[in-house]
């Protein structure tokens, strides 16, 4: 089989992300019709490489191995060479002479792909900071899953042109649909990923335009891992692009609301918005241990449909 890797949304055709998203739909629907009785990952290892903090991430690719037969293992810098200095590509040489496919969950994206490019095993970004390709697999399982083909349908991203913003892009450019984006002056997603996505991605500032006949609305934390010395300065530059109820008005009367979480109530939403019918939250939670069953499946099986 060859070699694939999955750091960003990129890495995958259309054809391909296509066949994930209904994949992971079959998975989740077979484990609740018959339990964990698929081993198709027995007695194979993943490594799990994390440098930042995380609970769905780290929980639903553990339990996605244990349910797929094999095996996670967590690796922090704190107890691993890692944070000693033993050089990524090292680590990557050694990790592919032992285990079956390695996460990563890192700060710069390029040491994701210098551990790629040394690594004879599929690597997995699970969350850099520059995107966060394992969340939008989930996200358009949950949109697709309640909605329907997305094909040609609107979303908008409102807040920080963070990681998730990068990944919504490249989601829109892979699955078709339209993305608008509302953010403060100074917090624009990269210039090259935004033009790349071509006139289907458009930049709308007042948040309460852009969501206007959506679709999907989403949003973010407004500080990111790794930017919590700028959390005061971005509540001020954030303020007038919280979610609420009320924005979620004047979009389509079947808009979805979508958040990667952990969500800041009071912040980047309103206190009460994930109690609102209107937010599929838990869902799209749960959807990341289909979604990167089905990943994981993919990169070490093959496609099996
Ligand atoms: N959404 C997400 O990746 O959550 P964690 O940081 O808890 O893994
Ligand atoms: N943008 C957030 C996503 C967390 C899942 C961060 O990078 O911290």
């Amino acid at each position: 089989m060859a070699l694939r890797h999955f750091l960003t949304l990129m890495d995958l055709s259309p054809q391909e992300l296509a066949y994930l998203i209904d994949r992971s739909i079959t998975i989740k629907r077979e484990l609740a019709e018959n339990g964990p009785v698929y081993t198709p990952l027995k007695n194979r290892t993943l490594a799990m490489i994390f440098e930042k903090s995380s609970t769905r991430t780290r929980v639903s690719f553990e339990t996605g191995m244990t349910q797929f037969g094999g095996h996670a293992l967590f690796l922090s810098p704190r107890d691993s060479q890692l944070g000693r200095g033993e050089p990524v590509g090292d680590t990557a040489r050694v990790l592919s002479e032992m285990v079956d496919a390695v996460m990563i969950r890192t700060f710069s994206h390029d040491s994701i792909e210098s551990f790629a490019d040394a690594s004879s095993i599929p690597v997995i970004n699970a969350l850099s900071d520059d995107y966060h390709p394992c969340q939008l697999l989930a996200d358009v399982q949950t949109w697709t899953e309640c909605r329907g083909p997305v094909k040609g349908k609107t979303a908008v991203w409102v807040g920080d042109g963070n990681n998730m913003c990068h990944s919504w892009i490249n989601a829109a450019r892979q699955f078709d649909f339209n993305l608008r984006i509302a953010c403060p002056e100074g917090f624009e997603p990269d210039q090259d990923i935004l033009e790349a996505a071509g006139s289907r991605v458009e930049i709308i500032r007042d948040p309460r335009a852009a969501v206007e006949g959506a679709h999907l609305v989403t949003t973010d934390v407004w500080a990111s891992m790794g930017q919590e010395e700028e959390q005061a300065a971005r509540m001020k530059a954030f303020s007038g692009f919280q979610v609420n109820e009320a924005m979620l008005d004047a979009a389509d009367d079947e808009v979805m609301f979508l958040h990667c979480l952990p969500a800041h109530r009071g912040e980047e939403i309103s206190e009460t918005l994930l109690d609102d019918p209107r937010a599929f939250v838990w869902q799209e939670a749960g959807n990341r241990l289909h979604a990167q069953k089905a990943l994981m499946e993919f990169l070490m099986v093959g496609r099996v449909s």
